[in-house]
């Protein structure tokens, strides 16, 4: 991607923001954490307790949306039980559904998010077995947890979170690949998936133009809507969320589906949407953007991972048949849109106004 002059990073490259510095540094984060948590032998160098069977994820923001895309995941590929739930909606619940073998995980950049601290002590007097992710050593949440996994993305800067979520991501895909393990299962393929994900990562840089075209036309329109299946809803969300923290422009992110019962009726002519297609979705999402466009006529962008999707006014290609790639790639697209998107609205996006780091109390 073009780089411009103000932030430098050790390698003496140019970026433009620290959110664009770090959604750069992604490629050589996953590999790191590869690096560190797995060895040749394709074992998976993280402690966990030994009988797991019902899991919860409990965070905020950004790392919420690590939860939804992480939820299904648990439950696709390590066939366990897995729900997620905000901080701030957990400590208003009344009951906690908890089993023989329960772990509840948090997940959390800063590990001092003040909501997602105060479902964790609530889920603790319960003698729940608690495990937490952050990318912050000794940080409260790192304490007070039996079970920890540092995400290990360097320290992250850029309110709006992009690094520390990919790391969070990957790290929950190593829990889930090591409870497969466990059950006697070989995930060899998957991880060399993984491995294989970096390179792919800097393969998305190659849309760039595509990307900037897309944020300029983005920058036209104050109606936006990000579409996506399962794993991909909470990706669209995570785009919404980055576009809204940068840009101050109310996206909003629905499942493909749900969207045709209703919602739809949002769009026209001065609308657009942002539609994520894969594999999996790629008949049933081609399908409804075509009655999408002929009763509504909005703008249409997709970031498809499907190389002969056209379904677009603009397709950005992120080609891959892996899911566990996809996701990634959908994402670090939305990230750059969203960064994007802010140069050209003249938004500082290391300056949000009114957000900071860390939420507390
Ligand atoms: C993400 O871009 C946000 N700045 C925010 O939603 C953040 O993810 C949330 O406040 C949770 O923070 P944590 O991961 O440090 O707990």
């Amino acid at each position: 991607m073009e780089t411009k002059k103000t932030e430098q990073n050790n390698n003496q490259e140019h970026y433009c923001s620290i959110m664009q510095k770090e959604i750069f540094e992604q490629p050589g984060v996953v590999k790191y954490l590869l690096e560190k948590y797995t060895d040749e032998k394709d074992s998976i160098n993280i402690e966990l307790p030994s009988k797991i069977d019902n899991i919860v994820i409990v965070a905020s923001g950004s790392s919420y949306n690590c939860a939804a895309i992480a939820a299904p995941l648990f439950i696709e590929y390590a066939d366990i039980p897995c729900e997620y739930e905000y901080s701030s909606e957990f400590i208003l619940q009344k009951k906690h559904f908890i089993t023989p073998d329960s772990l509840y995980i948090f997940v959390s950049q800063s590990g001092e998010t003040s909501d997602t601290l105060n479902a964790l002590s609530a889920i603790k007097a319960e003698g729940v077995k608690t495990m937490c992710i952050t990318n912050a050593k000794n940080s409260t949440m790192w304490n007070l947890c039996d079970y920890r996994i540092l995400s290990d993305a360097g320290e992250e800067k850029s309110i709006a979170s992009t690094k520390a979520l990919t790391a969070q991501i990957l790290c929950s895909i190593l829990v889930l690949l090591k409870i497969k393990a466990h059950k006697g299962e070989d995930i060899s393929g998957y991880l060399n998936t993984m491995r294989r994900l970096p390179a792919y990562l800097e393969r998305i840089k190659n849309e760039e133009q595509k990307i900037k075209s897309a944020a300029k036309e983005l920058s036209n329109y104050s109606n936006i809507s990000i579409l996506g299946n399962k794993n991909y809803y909470p990706v669209a969300k995570e785009g919404a969320l980055k576009i809204k923290e940068t840009c101050y422009l109310n996206v909003m992110a629905y499942p493909f589906g749900e969207f045709m019962h209703g919602h739809v009726a949002v769009l026209n002519q001065k609308s657009v949407v942002v539609a994520i297609i894969d594999e999996e979705n790629a008949q049933f999402a081609v399908r409804n953007l075509q009655k999408i466009r002929n009763d509504y006529s909005p703008k249409i962008i997709c970031i498809t991972s499907v190389q002969d999707v056209k379904a677009g006014d603009l397709n950005i290609y992120i080609k891959t048949k892996r899911k566990l790639k996809a996701i990634f790639g959908s994402l670090l697209t939305l990230q750059l849109i969203a960064c994007e998107l802010a140069s050209i609205l003249k938004r500082n996006p290391d300056q949000p106004k009114g957000l900071k780091k860390v939420v507390k109390d």
